[in-house]
């Protein structure tokens, strides 16, 4: 018999939000189930229900048509359901195989209560990882892994677990193309093999390439379920928003002096050094595979990674290295990339994370204005939309793509003249990302320079005024906008053309 996990009539509150409001969803073995819907539609509160992470206040689950019952986690790995969560969730102080097997170590001895058999810990912890092609020793410490290759470790460990279900929540909001095709292929192994699998992403692309049935979420009710070739992105948008979304206008800005001026920054050690200017008004992408030293371009020059040297101006003023405040206080700011880690206080309040990096601004002229950083974080809440847009909650509790809309917003009331952003729209909706790229586009418009990382082409050729490849560390070419194409910056992106 095929397997098959259900959910019928799901309900969840959270204080002040219906987040389901009787859902069902139905999943089978062998088949990939797509879970779309905009930032807070409630697909990881449904996920989350479905792994015994929370309980509902209503409806039920069914395991082969038998109830089943859910208090824990434990009680889902046993009935062999697996959930990868959006946010990451790894020991970084544990190597590999630890996190791989994190409760379930292999034990030496009778009945398995002796000593962890570390040899075979070793032996299985190759194999998952050969899996997911991450080619590193067992014993590599978690922390050491870019946020990629700890998604593929993630992954491995739920492989580890033979899971008879396996939930996927935007899985490859982090991944690489060459990683997300890995991605892709692994899942449709597993679906030959029987695997039942639910699959969440912003990047309809891969859905409409994987999916069997997609079911759509709005404001925590089931709105559509489509099938073969109802399987498309306009339609999956309608269902989504409710409406069709207008594109994006390339605007033309007029460009005007040099706010950010990089000369001799070093890429990589032994790599040739960067010169770059970016100028009012002028918005300047960052391309390139994962790997290829993006991030830690932008952490550079921020501050938050090393720079031994090279200079950093911003409206000519000489920005010391490895001084974030120094860099706020001239105008500059940055996003970046792992929100949970670096770019947000997951227990303080929205308005809390919106006030943050102004703290030092306002109280260097003697104290926090309070009133005025209220109603700049109510300001910021209405321009981007974060929802629900009441700024007292905490950060932790948004969902992904509004968490990412605070981290974003957080720099606004400061008017930084210079915003550099890692992946500035990751796991965004597709609504949301159209209207964070407008205000991208009118902050630049104001006269703002901006400079982004993106591995999205969509968001590369769509925001881009002029687009830098990078490709192990160095500029592999740079394409002006009339130049600007998929193919030009993936063959730059994979070292397949000389730089121009
Ligand atoms: N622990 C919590 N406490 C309070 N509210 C919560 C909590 N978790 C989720 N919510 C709320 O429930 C709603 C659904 O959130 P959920 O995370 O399921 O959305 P999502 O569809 O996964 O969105 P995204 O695409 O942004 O990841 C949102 O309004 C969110 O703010
Ligand atoms: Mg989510």
């Amino acid at each position: 018999m095929t397997p098959r996990l259900s959910a019928h009539g799901v309900v969840k509150r959270f204080p002040g939000v219906l987040a389901l409001d009787g859902v069902d969803l139905d999943i089978r073995g062998g088949e990939v189930v797509a879970v779309v819907g905009e930032n807070g539609a409630g697909k990881s509160t449904l996920m989350k229900i479905l792994a015994g992470v929370l309980t509902p206040d209503a409806g039920e689950l069914r395991l082969d048509g038998a109830p089943l019952l859910l208090p824990d986690v434990r009680a889902a790995d046993r009935a062999g359901i697996a959930l990868i969560h959006q946010e990451l969730n790894l020991a970084d102080n544990l190597d590999l195989a630890g996190n791989l097997h994190l409760g379930r170590e292999p034990r030496r001895g009778p009945r398995g209560l002796g000593w962890i058999d570390r040899s075979r810990l070793e032996r299985d912890s190759r194999d998952l990882l050969r899996r997911v092609g991450l080619d590193l020793p067992p014993t590599t410490l978690t922390a050491e892994l870019s946020i990629g290759q700890r998604q593929m470790l993630e992954i491995a460990r739920a492989l580890g677990r033979s899971a008879r279900f396996l939930i996927l929540d935007e899985p490859t909001s982090s991944l690489s193309a060459a990683e997300t095709e890995r991605l892709l292929g692994l899942i449709a192994e597993l679906r030959a093999e029987g695997t039942g699998i639910v699959y969440i992403s912003h990047r309809l692309g891969e859905i409409t390439r994987i999916a069997d049935r997609v079911v759509v979420l709005r404001d925590g009710a089931r709105t559509a379920e489509l099938s073969g070739g109802e399987i498309e992105r306009g339609r999956m948008v309608r269902e989504m928003v409710g409406r069709e979304l207008e594109s994006l206008d390339s605007c033309e800005r007029a460009l005007g002096e040099v706010r950010l001026e990089i000369r001799g920054l070093p890429m990589a050690p032994e790599a040739p050094v960067l010169d770059l200017d970016v100028r009012s008004g002028e918005i300047v992408g960052l391309a390139g595979l994962v790997g290829s030293g993006r991030s830690e371009l932008l952490g550079a020059i921020f501050g938050v990674a090393p720079r031994s040297h090279g200079r950093v101006r911003v409206d000519a003023r000489e920005i010391p290295p490895g001084s974030p405040p120094a860099s706020v206080a001239a105008g500059l700011g940055l996003v970046p990339e792992e929100r949970g880690r670096q770019g947000l206080v997951l227990e303080g309040t929205i308005h809390e994370n919106l006030a943050l990096p102004g703290w030092r601004r306002t109280s260097r002229r003697g104290w926090v204005r309070s009133d005025e950083a209220r109603a700049n974080s109510r300001s910021v809440v209405r321009s981007l939309d974060i929802r629900p847009g009441d700024a007292t909650r905490a950060a932790g509790t948004l969902s992904g793509g509004n968490q990412q809309k605070v981290a974003l917003g957080k720099w606004l009331p400061l008017e930084p003249v210079v915003l550099l952003l890692d992946e500035p729209t990751r796991g965004v909706d597709v609504g949301a990302r159209l209207e964070i790229h407008r205000r991208l586009q009118e902050l630049a418009s104001a006269g703002l320079a901006i400079l982004f990382a993106s591995s999205e082409m969509e968001e590369v050729l769509g925001l881009s005024d002029r687009v830098l490849v990078l490709h192990e560390g160095r500029i592999a070419g740079e394409l002006p906008r009339e130049r600007l194409s998929e193919e030009a910056v993936l063959s730059l992106a994979t070292g397949s053309e000389a730089a121009p």
